[in-house]
């Protein structure tokens, strides 16, 4: 199965259509390419041949926001481990955080995390360079990268931009795509102090780190992107308040994020999951469930990531506030939105769309996100019908946990296909394979 081959022809697939419509195909890939997409059978022309037993073909998973903790921290997750959670839930592409250590500030700590991943990842890859107060050129001239980070809130140290006169001067300089945390970090600081009495009530971090801190940072970015007509992306969108909020002001250059987690847990998840539950920005309420789908439903957000960010169970035991925030989340995205489908919540062309085709039209990503001729064979074949918990004890990242574990779900990934090559087939891993750097239009 895991030949290396130059031709792969894959026999007896299911595209999802535009209106969401099934369509029986083969496809045929030539140098990493989609070379046919026929209802012929002309396998005889292919080196060789995976049959698709009609499952599911859908364009690999972009998953725009992940922190996977290399260089420095990787007693919690490494590019390899990382990439492999990747395979197994479909992620053919990802795009890493700037949190790690050191810090991705410049074209050197840049440059090492692409040495790094081209050894070690199994899938593509780019990277964030991360805004502090001091890097103002480098932002702009590092190369290459998917864009710059800011966190305006729940950061410690260099990574934090809280002060406007800085995030002013940010958004004025250069051109390059802007992805904010927007919680405002002030706020946060003063509600930490009123809240010191409450801390070991379990859902406590939601009430710090409130609804009016998020929206209060969202606003802000949103002002700072009109007032420079400045390309923004709005990472993690967590709150019923800024998707009206965006509803009213987002402009054509300004793009909005959701993570499964906020769709489908509130804030009871902290009674089940304690620490497990605790994320930044914290989870909400049922009502802002509600209308972050509704928002994605109807384009205010244009969607999904999953801010994978692995913390060891021995991490998140100790008590809250020194519990660390994040939760893992690439291995059960897919499989996740796809339970959504089967429900009716939404449908499968929007599941491509929100995992493939719009997070790589976001980030200019050249020739993926699309089954497509000529288009990068980024792929994953999921069965759609088989249903299968989360379990533990089938979970590739290091952590080993997640926040899902028990969850009955539809749409595993049984085939994933990276630049034309298997890369997991049925819970084994081509260890042979290397994912490419992604390539960003200016
Ligand atoms: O919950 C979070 N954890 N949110 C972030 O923005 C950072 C992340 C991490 O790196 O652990």
């Amino acid at each position: 199965m895991f030949n290396t081959h130059d031709s792969l022809w894959i026999h007896q697939a299911h595209l999802v259509g535009d209106q969401g419509q099934l369509q029986p195909c083969h496809v045929g890939i030539r140098d990493g390419k989609i070379a046919e997409i026929t209802i012929e059978d002309r396998r005889s022309a292919y080196d060789q041949v995976l049959d698709a037993q009609g499952w599911l073909l859908l364009p690999g998973v972009i998953d725009a926001q992940v922190h996977f903790r290399e260089p420095g921290l990787e007693h919690k997750e490494d590019l390899h481990t990382a990439s492999r959670a990747c395979a197994r839930g479909g992620v053919t592409s990802f795009l890493e955080m700037p949190n790690t250590r050191p810090l991705t500030i410049d074209q050197a700590t840049l440059d090492d995390k692409l040495q790094r991943a081209a050894q070690k990842s199994l899938v593509n890859y780019g990277f964030f360079i991360g805004a502090t107060r001091y890097n103002l050129e480098e932002l702009n001239r590092v190369q290459p990268t998917c864009g710059i980070k800011i966190f305006m809130g729940s950061m410690h140290g260099d990574l934090l931009v809280d002060d406007p006169e800085v995030l002013e001067r940010i958004f004025a300089t250069g051109k390059r795509l802007i992805a904010v945390h927007a919680e405002n970090h002030q706020r946060i600081l003063e509600r930490r102090q009123q809240f010191a009495q409450e801390l070991h009530r379990p859902d406590v971090h939601s009430d710090i780190q409130d609804e009016i801190a998020a929206l209060q940072a969202t606003e802000l970015a949103v002002q700072l992107s009109i007032k420079y007509q400045r390309r923004l992306h709005i990472l993690h969108l967590s709150t019923a308040l800024e998707v009206e909020f965006l509803r009213q002001h987002k402009c054509p250059w300004i793009t909005v994020e959701v993570t499964p987690q906020h769709l489908l847990l509130n804030r009871s998840a902290y009674f089940t999951l304690g620490s497990l539950a605790q994320m930044n920005p914290p989870l909400r309420t049922p009502h802002d469930n509600e209308v972050l789908w509704q928002g994605l439903q109807d384009g205010v957000i244009d969607f999904m990531a999953t801010d994978h960010a692995p913390h060891t169970l021995a991490e998140k035991a100790r008590p809250y506030p020194d519990s660390p925030s994040g939760m893992p989340g690439v291995e059960t995205f897919l499989p996740l939105m796809l339970t959504q489908a089967k429900k009716g919540r939404c449908t499968l062309a929007q599941v491509v769309q929100w995992l493939s085709t719009k997070p790589a039209q976001a980030y200019g990503i050249v020739n993926k996100g699309k089954i497509a001729l000529g288009y990068d064979a980024d792929l994953v074949l999921v069965d759609w019908e088989h249903e299968q918990p989360v379990r533990r004890e089938e979970l590739q990242t290091k952590c080993g946990w997640s926040p899902f574990e028990g969850w009955v779900l539809t749409g595993w990934p049984q085939v994933t296909i990276v630049g034309g090559q298997i890369v997991y087939y049925q819970g084994q891993f081509n260890e042979a394979v290397r994912g490419k750097p992604l390539q960003f239009q200016a």
